[in-house]
């Protein structure tokens, strides 16, 4: 019975082996196509690439194999060989030969009886685990706000090659906020925009905060010829083959020119420093034609990443208020205070935190533009923070407007809880209260716009 080796953590392959899983593609798409059995391929020999540049001590066979095209596998077996070849065990790009080889004369039946197999599926396991706790485990450390790009670092050791899969799961989750996660034999650098691969830049988690911070910002500052600190105006892609655009790139936008004050579209807004953290900004969604306007805080970490308000946790709140109330959603209007996710990093999780005034204030412009072009009869400010924005004060509390109906530059505001908070009450008791008494003011605004003589 064959018995299967755990994956232990491998050291990283010697430069003679193939560095990436494109190389051992490469050079087993030549070796099959030569007829070079399993058997005659010395997958740790000096590789330059060529097959016939490679040792074959046992080669005296292969000259008798007969040339055969290289085959075509199927999309889930070329998904599972390019997980497998993230593990970093010694026998890595033999296995993956050897089953592509078996694969093209006719063994095609992948039994979980069969050792090659059971092997794979062993490595494949390995190196999810191993995505799955750098992600968990990874900490990034924000670095002083007058320091310049990257904002955030980290310093992780995966057992397996897993950086670029686990990069990825960062570009999504991040937003535009740049960070670099060093690790000992290669570094990413996100810049809000682009993805830079680059070689080893520190030696150790030390390094990245201490002094030996160095040669990575003499990295930086080739990226960004102003310098660390200057600000990420302009985004110049250094390694052409190994970086990756996001999408609504930083880089395009500020490419165009400065915004100013008046930016004409929420994807130019750099009014407040809000964007370089964001996905994208989230505007107001809703009938154009709304009686109501309910205004909430800022997106959360799902409206961040779907680009739609109130879609998350406290959306789902505010659908069961609404129904309560007899007030149909879709026939209001439902946008926030600020525009961008604002928030800070806790451990793997993007932690929301509360707008400035000076950033409510910055974002009171686009409201003003909803305003203007929604013209609600009622607004329904929801929290403190929407409260600050409709009336253009700090100078106000909840408690003192909390369910009232009060007339602001001539439309009707009723102030309510926020849904988060009808979430995060520890009792239920007071949730309760919450609930009912966000129903109570929704309610208020529907008579309002039904009998606006009502107040
Ligand atoms: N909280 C808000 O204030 N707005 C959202 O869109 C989501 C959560």
């Amino acid at each position: 019975m064959y018995s299967i080796e755990p994956i232990r953590p491998g050291p990283v392959p010697p430069p003679a082996a193939p560095r990436s899983f494109a190389e051992w593609r490469e050079a087993a798409r030549e070796l099959l196509a030569a007829g070079v059995a399993p058997d005659a391929v010395d997958w740790a020999a000096p590789f330059s690439g060529a097959p016939a540049a490679r040792p074959a001590p046992h080669n005296a066979s292969i000259q008798l194999n007969k040339p055969a095209p290289a085959p075509v596998l199927p999309r889930w077996l070329m998904d599972l060989l390019h997980a497998a070849a993230c593990c970093r065990a010694p026998d890595r790009w033999a296995l993956l030969y050897r089953l592509v080889w078996r694969w093209q004369h006719g063994e095609q039946a992948a039994s979980d009886r069969d050792p090659d197999w059971q092997r794979l599926h062993a490595m494949v396991a390995a190196v999810r685990r191993e995505e799955h706790d750098m992600q968990d485990k990874i900490r990034f450390h924000e670095r002083a706000a007058d320091a310049g790009p990257p904002r955030f670092v980290a310093w992780y050791a995966p057992a397996h090659d897993v950086l670029p899969q686990v990069a990825e799961h960062f570009v999504s989750r991040m937003g535009r906020v740049s960070w670099m996660i060093a690790t000992p034999d290669a570094s990413v650098l996100w810049d809000g925009a682009t993805l830079h691969n680059c070689g080893p830049l520190v030696a150790d988690a030390a390094e990245l905060t201490g002094d030996g911070i160095a040669p990575w910002l003499d990295y930086y500052r080739s990226v960004y010829p102003a310098g660390p600190g200057q600000g990420a105006q302009r985004v110049i892609p250094l390694l052409a083959a190994g970086t990756r655009r996001g999408s609504g790139a930083a880089g395009d936008d500020a490419a165009g020119g400065d915004p100013g004050q008046h930016p004409a579209t929420l994807d130019e807004c750099r009014r407040c420093d809000l964007w370089q953290h964001a996905t994208q900004p989230v505007g107001g969604a809703g009938s154009k034609r709304a009686r109501i306007m309910l205004v909430g805080e800022q997106p959360g970490d799902q409206e961040d990443i779907a680009g739609a308000p109130f879609v998350g946790p406290a959306g789902k709140l505010l659908d069961r208020v609404c129904e309560a109330a007899g007030v149909d959603r879709r026939a209001v209007y439902v946008t926030n205070a600020v525009k961008h996710f604002k928030w800070e990093p806790r451990g793997k999780r993007r932690m929301h935190k509360t707008p400035a005034q000076r950033e409510i204030e910055a974002c009171s412009y686009w409201l003003e533009k909803e305003l203007a072009q929604v013209k609600p009869q009622v607004i329904v400010a929801m929290g403190t923070t929407a409260l600050k924005s409709v009336l253009g004060t700090s100078h106000v509390t909840l408690k003192d407007m909390l369910g009232r109906a009060l007339r602001h530059e001539g439309r009707w505001v009723v102030t309510i809880y926020h849904p988060s908070y009808a979430l995060r009450v520890p009792d239920e008791a007071a949730r309760k209260q919450a609930f009912a008494t966000m129903v109570e003011g929704l309610r208020m605004a529907q008579e309002l716009v039904d009998k606006p003589g009502a107040a």
